[in-house]
């Protein structure tokens, strides 16, 4: 079992924006397994950043994928969605929009891609695998891991055989897996999500969301998880990809600041709330799926980064986004595990 070859039970989650191959390698170097989110990578830049990881290191790390049907666009909604960001695109002196050629990456040539490539372990998000599909990718040697964000879902994983679930607590920073229900039937806490997948299942469980130090690595240690997966702990690290002024939002951050919206991307995501959060809310039924919003603000998102403006930016992060640190992705890693073992001693001495 791939977990077995760790020295650490934490997972670097893959993140989509503040992710990088050089925060991947540093946790995995560390003992931990890092993540390398590769949902925007067309397949041969999805075959060379395997090679590279894999030049890198001899440790376990993992590739993380988005499972997206190929997208359906309305175009007059896309019209209506285009002419709502136009006042936005004029305040950074962008031109008129046009129709983007792509929506997303398509997943069936990424896949493809993945299955040849064979890393140590892959995740997926936003949807589920078919058996046969994870039937490929375990016959290559790499370890199966699906997300599950109600015990439903983590069901349907276990059903087309995948090696582990990660259980993602409603806590969890970014867009989340959900992919059987409505997202508002998907609002589980990650304790109660935990404890209930745990039981439903024969499979190993990952907890993820809201855990971003040793003592909740212990607490979720305690209740049976295999291992933990942390994102947000990671977003003020050296090697996270995080740009400026997502940074100085982290480290202003109030404690209640993260809330759940879908005018970034079409889909639900955590982040701290900003002005755009704030004055797109009024047509947040109306806006297009994922990935086609995405699609359509990304180029505002990107402007945004390189004006420093943190008002139009998606500052991804989770509900203990107060608790990011500072520092080498490494040291990170190895201060949360000897947090978390100090935490497991004092409890079973005071209590025991
Ligand atoms: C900035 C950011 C980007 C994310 N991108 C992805 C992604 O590409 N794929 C994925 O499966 N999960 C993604 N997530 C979710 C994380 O993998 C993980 O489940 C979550 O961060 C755990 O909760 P925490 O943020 O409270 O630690 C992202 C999370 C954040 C904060």
């Amino acid at each position: 079992m791939l977990f077995q070859a760790l020295a650490m039970p934490i997972i670097q989650a893959p993140m989509l924006g503040a992710g990088a191959e050089a925060l991947t390698l540093a946790v995995s170097r560390a003992g931990g397994m890092g993540s390398l989110a590769a949902a925007a990578l067309g397949p041969a830049a999805l075959t060379a950043a395997v090679a590279r990881l894999r030049t890198e290191t001899d440790k376990p790390f993992a590739i993380n994928l988005f499972i997206l049907p190929p997208t359906q666009a309305d175009l007059a909604e896309v019209r209506d969605a285009m002419a709502r960001l136009a006042p936005w695109r004029e305040r950074y002196g962008l031109p008129a929009q046009n129709i983007p050629n792509q929506w997303a990456e398509p997943f069936e040539p990424q896949f493809a891609a993945l299955v040849e490539a064979a890393p140590p372990a892959a995740s997926f998000t936003f949807g589920i695998l078919t058996r046969d599909q994870v039937s490929a990718l375990k016959s290559r040697g790499t370890f199966v891991v699906g997300t599950a964000t109600t015990v439903a879902e983590a069901k349907a994983w276990e059903a087309v055989g995948a090696d582990a679930v990660c259980a993602q607590g409603f806590e969890a920073g970014g867009h989340r897996g959900t992919f059987l229900k409505d997202v508002g039937e998907s609002q589980i806490g990650m304790l109660a999500l935990l404890s209930t997948i745990r039981e439903a299942i024969g499979l190993p469980v990952i907890a993820a969301g809201g855990i971003s130090d040793g003592k909740a690595i212990a607490a979720v240690l305690a209740m049976g998880a295999a291992v933990v997966q942390i994102g947000t702990a990671y977003l003020l690290s050296e090697e996270a990809a995080t740009s400026a002024p997502w940074r100085r939002a982290i480290a202003e951050v109030a404690d209640d600041a993260t809330h759940l919206t879908r005018v970034f991307s079409g889909r639900y995501a955590r982040g701290i709330e900003n002005d755009f959060m704030r004055e797109m809310q009024v047509f947040s039924d109306e806006i297009p799926a994922y990935p086609i919003q995405n699609a359509l603000t990304q180029e505002l998102r990107a402007a945004a980064a390189r004006a420093g403006d943190a008002q139009l930016l998606s500052l991804w992060a989770g509900q203990s986004v107060k608790l990011a640190r500072p520092g080498a992705a490494a040291e990170i890693t190895r201060q949360l595990w000897s947090e978390a073992q100090e935490a497991l001693r004092t409890a079973s001495s005071r209590w025991l």
